[in-house]
């Protein structure tokens, strides 16, 4: 059986990901196309437990290079748990977050380069390379004011919007240095458009 083909969506907290995916969610039901939707961190039952720890506001301690190492952790255990089964099953994979989402909160926003992430995410990197990266381009001012405003309670959204501007910049790198594989859609545009926009990448990449 040929296998599956993995799709990855990134963008900013709020940049309208939650809302392509129910779109596409919907779209693939009554298509009847054989696909699992996942996310990061989490997907499991080991990921969910290291998810609860990073985005616990409580955790305002954490070194930086510790978050980067329990996302590279959390990624691992996902691959194994969720996204191989589908793959090697030859359904779809669509996974909300990925490997971008590291390069751009950790290694640019959080300035430990993009080298350590790199190296920490090396497997998969090289074994889990997805087909096909949409990345949903919207400013983290635009995303925020669609938010109505910050959770307090979230770590990352305490970080302020220095640093949502540094995650921006760093998505944008990656998908400057990969344009194969990351297509940006604009975020501004409506829900509607995007989606039309999200399924002619995917036909066009043939992943449906
Ligand atoms: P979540 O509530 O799922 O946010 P969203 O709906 O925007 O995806 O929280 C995930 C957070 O984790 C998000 O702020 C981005 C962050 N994150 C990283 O910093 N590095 C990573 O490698 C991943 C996968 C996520």
């Amino acid at each position: 059986m040929a296998r599956g083909k993995f799709i990855t969506f990134e963008g900013c907290d709020g940049c309208g990901k939650s809302t392509q995916l129910k779109l596409l969610s919907d779209y693939l039901e009554k298509a009847g196309v054989p696909h699992i939707f996942t996310r990061e961190p989490g997907g499991g039952k080991i990921s969910e437990a290291i998810r609860e720890i990073l985005l616990n506001g409580k955790n305002a301690e954490m070194t930086d290079e510790c978050e980067a190492l329990l996302y590279a952790a959390a990624r691992m255990q996902h691959l194994a748990d969720r996204v191989e089964p589908a793959l090697s099953a030859g359904k779809l994979v669509i996974c909300d977050r990925y490997v971008d989402s590291s390069l751009a909160y950790q290694a640019y926003a959080r300035g430990l380069g993009e080298e350590f992430v790199s190296q920490i995410n090396g497997q998969a990197l090289k074994k889990y390379r997805p087909d096909v990266t949409i990345f949903i381009d919207l400013t983290p001012q635009a995303a925020f004011l669609r938010k109505h405003g910050a959770d307090e309670n979230d770590r990352l959204e305490q970080a302020g919007m220095a640093f949502h501007e540094r995650v921006y910049a760093g998505y944008k790198a990656v998908a400057e240095q990969e344009p194969e594989r990351v297509v940006c859609v604009d975020g501004n545009k409506t829900p509607q458009e995007i989606f039309e926009e999200v399924l002619r990448i995917l036909k066009e990449k043939n992943c449906l």
